[in-house]
């Protein structure tokens, strides 16, 4: 029996949230939480997920949470009547901005093609693992799927990416910390345009400065200058504050994480909740977490930079 597996990385964003809705640049980058998806004989189309508790059968039933899979299978298939049966089994929480949705595309994508004998290359996965995207999220920046399937580290600004050739310094880490407060992006999205709106004299300055943190943040990296990626961090947070999308259990987790010895903290996405990106030296994680344990749902240590889209 046939078994093809493919695993694409989850994201964060470093640099730019919100920013980068309005033409500024973001810096995002793939981490080590994974979706994964494996392909199997069958004589009938199925696809099911473990992490939804839901199983498609086609033509038979097709629960609405699957169908953007089914959406990437009438794409690989082209009208052939080729029949397979689909496992996903993703490490990536949902709905907390790591990009879950993408990457359970991406690597759907990956792994079917594969299992069809077909030959696409990394651009022809995401464009297709795009197109289910567009059916969860409407019309995504298109950064996730970007990241899952290349992987490293990313530039992004007004629907361009680049790859950044950037080393990770060795001995440090990000946390990603998880406030277990559901949020929505379009809400965040929503609250942060009309702030800019009504006084966009002063907020145009904010954004001038957040692009300046994107440029400076490679700087560092390049350099490995950790102590400045470190205070751009904690001054990209500031101005995700000012913003409007802090709340108080983000602000306690970036305060504390501080106090207990990180180089910087910064809410990581839509803000309003969802997740806190710790950077701290490798030494000093314990210390963190135990600092933070009361205030976190979930926690994700993760290194950046990793690979897109594999075999598994
Ligand atoms: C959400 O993960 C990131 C935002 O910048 C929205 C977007 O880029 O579409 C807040």
């Amino acid at each position: 029996m046939t078994m093809i597996c493919s695993r694409a990385p989850a994201k964060t964003i470093l640099f730019g949230e919100h920013f980068v809705v309005l033409g500024k640049p973001a810096l995002v980058t793939a981490i080590d939480v994974y979706a994964k998806v494996c392909i199997k004989d069958s004589s009938r189309i199925i696809i099911e997920s473990k992490n939804l508790g839901e199983k498609l059968i086609k033509d038979v039933y097709e629960p609405k949470a699957l169908l953007p899979y089914l959406r990437i299978v009438e794409e690989l298939l082209n009208g052939s009547k080729e029949c397979f049966h689909a496992i996903i089994d993703s490490e990536i929480p949902i709905g907390s901005g790591m990009g879950s949705s993408a990457a359970t595309a991406v690597a759907f994508t990956h792994a079917l093609s594969r299992y069809l004998g077909l030959d696409l290359d990394l651009e022809d996965i995401s464009k297709i693992a795009y197109k289910a995207e567009e059916l969860i999220h409407g019309k995504p920046s298109g950064i996730d799927n970007t990241i899952s399937t290349y992987g490293g580290f990313l530039y992004y600004q007004e629907g361009v990416f680049k790859h950044i050739d950037i080393p990770w310094p060795q001995d440090y880490s990000l946390i990603l910390i998880d406030t277990g407060v559901k949020r929505s992006t379009k809400v965040a999205v929503e609250k942060v345009l009309k702030r800019y709106e009504k006084k966009k004299s002063i907020m145009k300055y904010l954004y001038d400065a957040a692009e300046e943190i994107v440029h400076e943040a490679i700087k560092a990296l390049k350099r490995g200058d950790v102590e400045s990626l470190g205070e751009l961090m904690n001054i990209n947070h500031g101005l995700l504050v000012s913003l409007g999308v802090a709340i108080p259990e983000t602000e306690t987790i970036v305060h504390e994480s501080l106090r207990h010895g990180a180089l910087g903290a910064k809410i990581t996405g839509a803000g309003m909740g969802g997740c806190v990106l710790v950077f701290v030296k490798k030494t000093e994680v314990r210390n963190i977490l135990k600092s933070i344990s009361q205030y976190s749902k979930a926690y994700y240590v993760v290194k950046p930079g990793v690979k897109g889209v594999e075999h598994w």
